[in-house]
């Protein structure tokens, strides 16, 4: 359309050197111009949000590595939760803006860790009670970290609330079922599976066939039915 519009102009031009200048000429030549304008100034719109996004996408990747820098045993995890998240996302028909805030909410979704001190955060033995408590404050964390950030507050909710549990057991806010948001419960599946996938602090990888059994053990449970039917039959199927 945009080289249309300059076609004709061009040959506007040409017809008023021809023939002159006449009022319907000029009013047509306004529309052209005014057309042409318009699809510059959205182009220039359209290229500065795809830099801007880049942008962002580029902090939160920097946000990813320094965590794993401090915790390298679970390296790839962030990564790998992303994936997976992802791929049930697409998988339970979200439209793109909400597969995009999946995928920022499970990239970060540990980024509170940071907070957490190394004595705690790379233990190799299993934590005391109160280890526990420190360690469970990483949601909220990641919640404080986020929170405030626009482009990121609506990743925050899957970041706050990826250990709630179905049965309302979870934390930090003990939410139950659909009060969970799905961006969480979601991410919380694909958190599962990509952990216990492999080697951790305080614990060795589990095998593929483990980990499946233990998503049909907690299905209704910890994790959202239907979530882990959709990951089970469909992602999990589709990866061979
Ligand atoms: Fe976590
Ligand atoms: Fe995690």
């Amino acid at each position: 359309m945009y080289e249309i519009a300059c076609e004709l102009l061009k040959s506007l031009d040409e017809f008023e050197k021809k023939y002159g200048r006449t009022s319907e000429l000029l009013k047509i030549q306004s529309v052209f111009e005014k057309f042409k304008k318009n699809y510059e100034l959205l182009r220039e719109i359209k290229k500065s949000n795809a830099e801007l996004k880049k942008t962002y996408d580029t902090t939160i990747e920097g946000w990813g590595k320094a965590l794993e820098l401090r915790d390298s045993e679970t390296e790839g995890h962030s990564h790998g939760v992303m994936d997976f998240a992802v791929k049930l996302a697409k998988e339970m028909g979200l439209n793109d803006e909400e597969i995009q805030i999946i995928s920022r909410g499970a990239l970060l979704h540990d980024i509170g860790k940071i907070g957490i001190p190394n004595a705690i955060l790379l233990k190799q033995d299993a934590l005391t009670e109160d280890e526990q408590k420190i360690m469970n404050q990483h949601p909220t964390f990641g919640y404080e970290m986020l929170k405030e950030i626009s482009y990121l507050q609506p990743a925050a909710a899957a970041v706050y609330s990826h250990h709630e549990r179905w049965d309302g057991k979870g934390y930090p806010q003990s939410l139950k079922g659909e009060k969970i948001p799905l961006s969480a419960r979601i991410v919380a599946v694909a958190n599962h599976w990509d952990a216990h996938l492999h080697d951790r602090p305080n614990q060795k990888a589990w095998t593929r066939e483990k980990v499946i059994k233990d998503l049909q053990e907690k299905s209704g449970k910890m994790f959202d039915p239907e979530i882990v039917k959709v990951f089970l039959g469909k992602v999990i199927d589709n990866e061979g």
